[in-house]
């Protein structure tokens, strides 16, 4: 999704800005720019594609200055052109932009009658005019934004800085998140950034602008306004981003180093919630009467959603509450009902989806408790959350999110732990049970790693597939459709997921010898009913690929092939499972080629609906 951030400084701050970006490339986009200005002259250069092409553009065509403003943009209204990349300009006015003007329509049509031209496709261009319109009405900068401010609809991030004005840059949130930095005596400046990880290498002095601020920023000031226009301070805190390593070690993507992360980052995060000398849970510090709580309703979006579903399983099986799980983007529109003294669970790897921080505010404004589960906790969904569940996963930068499924996974049956507990459906003997086999689950997961390269091997076959059929039942359901959505994301090949229960009320008709049917089926209360399945599949003469904990002649049929999985409590089956099928998808993209840490058309932090 889009990025932006901005520098006012005492050096020049062209590669900075660039350096800045490349920090946010983890969140997808196709096309990038800067603008700074310089001796009063407001100048940009943008690229289509890659930093390394405006880099390019930036050592044949330098810029000076020590004010500006970076974007990486992922297109939304146009085409990922130069044209359409931001910065963009009218008058002496220069905006970089994250998110949606829902009413740019209506406002390009104005301006149009008012003899604006517009050169681009997007809805940023509107910002742009609008306030390059209230300056040639005679306003100064700040009060041109603050008026624009009042005419745009949506939820965005936004930078501007203005010709002739080499110490003012004035920023606004409303949704998207919205970083700022503060320098220091030795290195005097201001940052803002989409994030904390963006301005790691300038400042860890940093604070966040809240639904509706805007601030206007000089090399050594931030003045912040709520949306009424009064100043407010926000809490300026030491962030850790800048301790977080970000590069790939030995591995050819992030997607293969955070897919061998995952012993290390599991046990990271059960040590958060396991006292593992006594063998018990411990969510001392949550908040919340499970014992009376009537029912959990879960939102979330894409691989959080089907962890979110792994959760209701689990929830429900062990920790004998109900729970309801939704995609986010269609919660937030269904105005669910909601009970009095009910809780909401959020799970979100970024902390910044759009349609999950839209959802958590119906259920705020619905009196629910907001507990959330995020890997990023200076994430604006930690920060409206009541109580936080922290995912240790470190962070991600493989745009297909593997080791913070699997932590939030781990959180999700840690937590269904503690819910059994409470509600007296766990007793002591259990729970040191299923701890057992929670601790367990790093050892088994590096079971599965060392033998990836069978998994290389069956990937170069499975990459001249067309399509691609995952079957599971029960909490393996969620993990069949993981697996389909990993594939397809960085593949591109076309797969699908169903529960293996499904499959003769219509997609048995798809099966003939040329597609893979990928069976996730661990040894548990279900096994049987997913055999008979698999059996009808083979009758068919689907080629099965068999993954499960039980020996091939389980299977009783003919095997394609078999990824054997080592054998673990059916509690913690789904975080086995998961593995091959990460690495499944992994080495598929590999053998196609693929851009497997940025998959075309994919944003890392889904900013906007
Ligand atoms: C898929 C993937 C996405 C995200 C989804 C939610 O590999 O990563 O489906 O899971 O966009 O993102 P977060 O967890 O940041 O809310």
């Amino acid at each position: 999704m889009c990025g932006i951030v901005g520098i006012i400084g005492t050096e020049p701050v062209a590669e900075r800005l660039v350096d800045a970006l490349k920090r946010l490339e983890y969140r997808g986009y196709d096309s990038a720019g800067v603008a700074t200005i310089h001796n009063h002259v407001l100048d940009r250069r943008r690229a289509k594609g890659k930093l390394k092409e405006l880099e390019k553009r930036l050592h044949t065509e330098p810029l000076e200055g020590m004010i500006g403003i970076g974007h990486t943009r992922w297109a939304t209204h146009g085409k990922p052109t130069e044209v359409n990349a931001h910065p963009h300009i009218s008058g002496g006015v220069s905006v970089v932009h994250n998110g949606i003007i829902e009413n740019f329509k209506t406002l390009r049509a104005e301006l149009e009658a008012d003899g604006y031209v517009f050169e681009t496709e997007t809805d940023t261009e509107v910002i742009a005019h609008l306030i390059a319109r209230e300056m040639t009405r005679g306003a100064e900068p700040q009060q041109a934004v603050q008026t624009s401010l009042t005419h745009l609809e949506g939820a965005f991030a936004l930078a501007v800085i203005f010709a002739g004005h080499e110490d003012l840059m004035i920023g606004a949130r409303r949704g998207s998140p919205f970083a700022i930095g503060y320098g220091n005596d030795e290195e005097p400046g201001m940052y803002i950034g989409s994030d904390a990880i963006a301005l790691a290498p300038f400042t860890n002095k940093i604070s966040y602008l809240e639904d509706g601020d805007w601030v206007v920023l000089t090399k050594n000031s931030a003045a912040i306004y709520d949306e009424d226009g009064a100043e407010v301070s926000r809490k300026i805190s030491l962030s850790q981003a800048g301790a977080l390593i970000v590069d790939k070690g030995n591995h050819r993507h992030f997607m293969a180093k955070e897919i061998h992360e995952q012993p290390d980052v599991i046990s990271r995060t059960l040590s958060h919630y396991i006292d593992l000398g006594a063998e018990r849970v411990d969510f001392s510090e949550l908040d919340i009467d499970f014992k009376t709580l009537p029912r959990l309703t879960v939102s979330a979006c894409g691989t959080a959603y089907y962890a979110g579903l792994v959760g209701k399983y689990l929830i429900e099986r062990w920790g004998g509450l109900p729970v309801d799980v939704d995609i986010a983007s269609e919660f937030r529109y269904r105005e669910p009902l909601m009970a009095d003294g009910g809780a909401a669970l959020f799970i979100s790897q970024s902390g910044e989806t759009a349609d999950s921080l839209a959802s958590l505010s119906y259920c705020k404004s619905k009196a629910q408790k907001i507990i959330s589960i995020v890997n990023v906790q200076e994430s604006s969904i930690a920060r409206e959350s009541d109580e936080v569940l922290p995912t240790l996963a470190g962070p991600e930068i493989g745009v297909a999110s593997t080791k913070a499924f699997t932590c939030q996974l781990t959180v999700l049956a840690a937590l269904a732990i503690h819910i059994g507990v409470q509600r007296g459906v766990i007793n002591e003997a259990l729970e040191k049970e299923l701890v057992r086999s929670l601790v367990e689950v790093p050892r088994l997961i590096s079971e599965v790693l060392s033998h990836e390269s069978d998994i290389d091997d069956l990937s170069s076959q499975l990459s001249h597939a067309k399509d691609v059929l995952y079957l599971g039942r029960g909490v393996s359901f969620p993990i069949a459709l993981e697996g389909a959505l990993k594939l397809k994301e960085i593949s591109y090949i076309h797969a699908e997921a169903y529960a293996a229960g499904e499959l003769k009320h219509g997609p048995i008709a798809l099966i003939d010898e040329t597609m893979p049917v990928i069976v996730v089926a661990p040894e548990d209360d279900l096994f049987d009913k997913t055999i008979s399945n698999m059996q009808e599949v083979a009758a068919r003469g689907g080629r099965i690929i068999f993954i499960s904990d039980a020996d091939g002649e389980a299977a009783g049929c003919e095997l394609s092939s078999m990824i054997k999985l080592p054998k673990a409590h059916t509690f913690v089956s789904p975080l086995i499972s998961a593995i091959p099928v990460q690495l499944l998808a992994y080495y598929t993209a590999v053998h196609m080629g693929t851009d497997v840490d940025q998959p075309r058309n994919l944003a890392k932090s889904v900013t906007v609906e």
